[in-house]
């Protein structure tokens, strides 16, 4: 991709750290303007120093609250100038069984995951769709398209999440406007470490589990965040401009694609 892929406006949430924080950087790296979104105030002030304040500038908003969204979106195109790209990223992960899930795990997990994801989409397409131009990415989750133990109430924001964003790319196809989803199997991030119960770390994850019916990772890794971002950042370009509605698993083979 040229330098000058990405010169916009770029709002990324969950951009704090893994997967979001990479996304931003490769999109400053072309030359868009990034306003990164998080909950966590302190590690966004510390993406800031990074950038050398330049091309970023950062928002401490809750995606969960959708006054805040929309006051958040109305400043940045404010400060900024029109949002040309939104990419969702903001998730949180409860790993527990079903039966030990609490009605607090299951709505906190909606909230960010799939609710949020209404919350700036709904934000940003409606300025959109009046400019005719813009496009929008979201981070789901492998785990979305294949049944996982002690994820139900993750994969299923999930998979909320993408079908949300499969309709709004139908609603806004007539206007030009594009909406993918980025499906990402296990990736190196703080998110992917929480999972890790025991001494072998990642290997179990690689080699697969059969008690739990889970294969394992045929590339034999996990994902970097840069991997997860190259695959954002390419549906974001307009070497992607007759893809919509897509859904871009990027996790090695993990889920055989079945
Ligand atoms: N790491 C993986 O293995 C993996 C696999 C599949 C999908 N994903 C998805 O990728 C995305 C990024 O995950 P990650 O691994 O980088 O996780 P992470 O926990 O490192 O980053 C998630 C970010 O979202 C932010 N966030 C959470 N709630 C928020 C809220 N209410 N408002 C604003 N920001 C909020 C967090 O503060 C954090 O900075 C998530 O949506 C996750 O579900 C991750």
């Amino acid at each position: 991709m040229t330098m000058a892929e990405h010169s916009g406006i770029a709002l990324v949430t969950g951009a704090s750290r893994g997967i979001g924080a990479a996304v931003a950087r490769a999109l400053a790296e072309q030359g868009a303007r990034v306003a990164a979104v998080d909950v966590r105030a302190e590690e966004l002030d510390a993406l800031a120093v990074e950038f050398g304040h330049t091309g970023l500038s950062t928002h401490a908003v809750d995606v969960t609250d959708a006054e805040a969204v929309e006051a958040l979106v109305d400043r940045v195109e404010r400060e900024l100038g029109p949002v040309d790209t939104l990419v969702n990223v903001a998730g949180v992960l409860r790993s527990a069984p079903v039966v030990d899930l609490t009605d607090e795990d299951w709505a906190a997990t909606f909230a960010v995951n799939a609710n949020g994801v209404f919350h700036t989409s709904r934000a940003a397409a409606r300025r959109m769709s009046e400019r005719r131009r813009g496009c929008i990415v979201t981070v789901g989750s492998n785990a979305a398209g294949v049944p996982r133990t002690r994820m139900a109430a993750y994969a299923a924001s999930k998979a909320a999440a993408t079908m949300f964003t499969k309709c709004l790319g139908l609603e806004l196809a007539e206007f030009g406007i594009r909406c993918n989803v980025v499906s990402p199997g296990s990736t190196d991030t703080a998110m992917q470490r929480e999972l890790w119960t025991d001494t072998q770390g990642p290997q179990q994850i690689i080699d697969g589990n059969p008690a739990a019916f889970r294969v394992g990772i045929p590339l034999g890794r996990l994902a970097d965040p840069a991997d997860i971002a190259d695959a954002v950042l390419f549906l974001a370009s307009d070497r992607a401009r007759h893809i919509t509605m897509h859904d871009l698993y990027v996790d090695g083979g993990a889920t055989l694609r079945a």
